[in-house]
Order: C-alpha cells, then sequence, then structure tokens
C-alpha cells in the first residue's frame, strides 16, 4: 500500500507568509562570559496569567541561548516605540562578536541594575519582567525558553512597538461600533444561539 506524503511546509524568514504575523519585539537580556548581552525577539508571547510565564523562542545559535543555559535567568524588556533603533542593533549583531550594551549606551540608551537577576535592564522599555527559566522545549529549528516572572513594572507612558511585514509600526486604537450596532450585533448573535437537546 502506498501512503499519499504529508507536505510539511516550511515557513521560512522574510517569506510573505511569514511576514503576515503582527508581533512585538522583546529586548531580551541575559548575562554571560562574553559580558551582558541584548538581544531582539518577536517571538515574545505571554502564555500563562498563573504563574506568570512568557515564552521566547530563539534561534540555536544565539549568543543569548547560551547565556540563559548557564545562568538560568534573563530578561524581557518590551521594546517602546522610540526604541526602533535599539531593536535593530540587538536584532542585527551577535553578543558573541560586539558588545551592544556598550554601543546602545554609547547612541544614548539606557540600562538599570534588575532586582532580582543579574542581567541588565532595559530603561524607557514599555514592560519589564525579570524571568528565571522555568522551562526549556525544542521545537524545530527553534528553542523555546519558557520563563516565570519574578519582578515586573510597567511604564504607562510607552507604548509597545509593533513589528509586520519586517518594518516596526505604532498601534493606532480602532473605535468601537456605535451602541446601535453593537445591539444589532447581540441580536443576530442570539438568533444563531445552538438550543441544546435534552437526551
Ligand atoms: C525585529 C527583530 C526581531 C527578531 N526576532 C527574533 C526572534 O524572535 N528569535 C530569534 O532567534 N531571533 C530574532 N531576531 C534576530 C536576533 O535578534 C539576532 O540574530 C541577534 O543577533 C541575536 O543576538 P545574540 O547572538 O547576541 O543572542 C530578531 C531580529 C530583529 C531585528
Amino acid at each position: 500500500m502506498v501512503l499519499s506524503k504529508q507536505v510539511i511546509m516550511e515557513l521560512p524568514w522574510n517569506d510573505p507568509i511569514s511576514q503576515k504575523f503582527v508581533t512585538q519585539v522583546g529586548l531580551i537580556t541575559s548575562e554571560g562570559n562574553d559580558g551582558p548581552n541584548i538581544m531582539a525577539c518577536k517571538w515574545t508571547h505571554h502564555i500563562s496569567y498563573n504563574p506568570g510565564l512568557i515564552a521566547i523562542s530563539l534561534g540555536l545559535r544565539k549568543a543569548t541561548v547560551k547565556n540563559i543555559r548557564n545562568t538560568k535567568e534573563f530578561g524581557i524588556n518590551l521594546c517602546s516605540t522610540d526604541q526602533s533603533i535599539l531593536s535593530s542593533i540587538a536584532g542585527e549583531y551577535s553578543g558573541s562578536s560586539y558588545d551592544k550594551i556598550g554601543a546602545s549606551k554609547e547612541l544614548g540608551f539606557e540600562y538599570y541594575k534588575a532586582n532580582k537577576i543579574k542581567a541588565l535592564m532595559v530603561k524607557g522599555a514599555s514592560l519589564n519582567i525579570e524571568c528565571k527559566l522555568f522551562q526549556e522545549i525544542a521545537f524545530g529549528d527553534y528553542i523555546m525558553f519558557v520563563g516565570e516572572a519574578i519582578d515586573a513594572t510597567h511604564n504607562t507612558e510607552k507604548q509597545p512597538l509593533v513589528y509586520h511585514d519586517g518594518k516596526y509600526w505604532s498601534l493606532e486604537p480602532i473605535l468601537k461600533p456605535k451602541l446601535q450596532q453593537r445591539e444589532f450585533i447581540q441580536k443576530v448573535i442570539e438568533k444563531h444561539k445552538k438550543i441544546k437537546k435534552n437526551t
């Protein structure tokens, strides 16, 4: 018997399909043998409320992977709209060859000492979360580190930077429909309510 071969798709970087996703940019800070480091990570996701867990997916060869494996901790700093240059620096050079923290400081970006971890945290980010490593899971060609939040602060004056189609964007709210339209939508939904049959 010949089984039909299932086609498994790749979704490569820079592909028009991959580019359709909309993400934030996490600036992942870590500490290692080569000194403090920062990398850009669009795959930064809040995945649990209790306990507070955040997942980041990193390519195997990133210097940040080595740092997190050694220290079992990392900082998540959600990039704000005035930090797109910092995201580009953190995302285009590797900490194994460049002191990105030193370079970004010289360009005017600032850091502060974390409360509970050794890594530096990014000043002026829209959100800062200090994490202890909770779990490491390999998925495809990436490795997901799940961090447990142990300290967090948010900046009410800063908006998170958006990443989509290989470009940076800022958020704009979409207005809620007017009351009359919301009432009409509600009526339509009620009309489609499923009637449970008694068994
Ligand atoms: C906006 C942006 C988002 C990125 N997102 C990710 C990501 O989610 N995961 C990843 O492994 N690399 C991502 N990168 C690439 C890394 O940040 C880049 O390879 C970096 O040099 C790794 O740094 P390191 O070697 O010092 O850890 C992104 C780059 C940019 C510019």
